[in-house]
């Protein structure tokens, strides 16, 4: 087992070890809410979050709220002009956010042309200004996830100049998607999966800059490939894997934190859910938009799919509540082995 780094000491920086990636529509508060009865303590992040939709969209509320069970939890802003960037993060604080990171990975041409996202790796010196601006506003950590490069702009030195400008803004943080992004021609689903995955280049940045802490992220779907990293870089962000297969996050607390994992099983992460799941329909939230983030959750198990099927045909189904989710999970049924409780030794 790795020895936990102690050297970070903010809630954020602590729980950097792990942590599951930003994606928009997918890490909503449900989401995250669910991830927590399966890891207490990966840093978890929002969608991204426009500083427009932050600014000026109404309420804030539905941009910005979330539950206390969510920290650790890290806001990703969307944005390249630092006075609005600033303002965001100090918003993102006063809301009780434990870290703030820019988007500097998102290829969509919707973000480039706000000059959002990957499209700003071309402009260290926004980022940088970006950076300084709201690091002055916050004494929460202010982090960057980028990409290894854009375009033609795939060279080590390429992301060094990058990484070497923001780094000099004061940026510590970097959670870098091992892939390049090709603004032009490529959409974003391709983007994360056709560029071809280079984790030599994000270690050999690691390798020259052992002051920064330098995150690694894209294509990695087990513990042990996180741990296997982690030998060689600071921490590991997990994105669709964790959200396709959830039961991976079961033993992230006891694997990478020397903590007893909250689950046992598969269904008593379901169970632990509930009062969650009727506490937000009591606010007025619909089943599905809320049991949508469990239907990866019994892959593999016998009757999964009946559950999956289940959800899909009446969660979505006016007045449908816990009793809709209760039939579901009385559908199926969860190997011993598969649900063998973790403690740690
Ligand atoms: C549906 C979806 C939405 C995403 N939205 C965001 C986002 O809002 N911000 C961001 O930085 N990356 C976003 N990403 C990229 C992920 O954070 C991550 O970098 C990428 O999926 C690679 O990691 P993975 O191979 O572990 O999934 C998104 C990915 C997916 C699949």
């Amino acid at each position: 087992m790795q020895v936990i780094d102690m050297k970070s000491i903010s809630p954020a920086g602590a729980a950097r070890r792990f942590s599951v990636a930003p994606m928009m529509d997918w890490t909503t508060r449900d989401y995250r809410a669910f991830a927590r009865t399966l890891t207490q303590r990966a840093l978890l992040y929002t969608e991204m979050v426009t500083t427009g939709a932050i600014l000026h969209g109404s309420p804030r509320e539905r941009f910005l709220g979330y539950s206390e069970v969510e920290h650790p939890l890290a806001l990703q802003l969307g944005g390249s002009d630092a006075g609005e960037l600033a303002e965001c993060a100090a918003i993102a604080e006063a809301w009780g956010y434990d870290e703030v990171n820019l988007n500097v990975g998102c290829p969509s041409d919707r973000v480039q042309n706000n000059l959002i996202g990957a499209c700003l790796m071309g402009h260290p010196e926004k980022v940088a200004a970006a950076v300084k601006a709201m690091q002055a506003a916050v004494s929460i950590p202010v982090t960057v996830k980028c990409r290894i490069g854009i375009d033609d702009q795939d060279e080590d030195a390429d992301l060094e100049h990058f990484i070497h400008q923001v780094a000099d803004a004061g940026c510590d943080t970097f959670i870098v998607h091992a892939r390049k992004a090709w603004l032009q021609g490529l959409s974003p689903k391709q983007n994360r999966d056709v560029p071809p995955l280079n984790y030599p280049r994000v270690q050999r940045l690691k390798q020259r800059h052992p002051e920064l802490h330098i995150g690694i992220n894209g294509g990695i779907k087990t513990l042990e490939a996180c741990q296997a990293q982690l030998a060689q870089v600071d921490s590991v962000m997990v994105g669709r894997e964790a959200y396709q297969n959830p039961w991976l996050l079961a033993r992230v607390d006891s694997t990478f934190f020397g903590q007893a994992d909250p689950a046992s099983s598969r269904l008593a992460a379901a169970q632990a859910f509930r009062p969650y799941i009727q506490a937000r329909l009591d606010e007025g939230a619909k089943l599905n938009h809320i049991s949508r983030h469990l239907l990866g959750l019994f892959q593999g198990c016998p009757g999964g799919r009946r559950f999956r099927r289940h959800l899909s045909e009446h969660a979505h189904l006016e007045g449908a509540g816990l009793r809709i989710y209760d039939d579901a999970l009385s559908l199926v049924r969860e190997p011993q082995e598969a649900a063998a409780a973790v403690s740690i030794e």
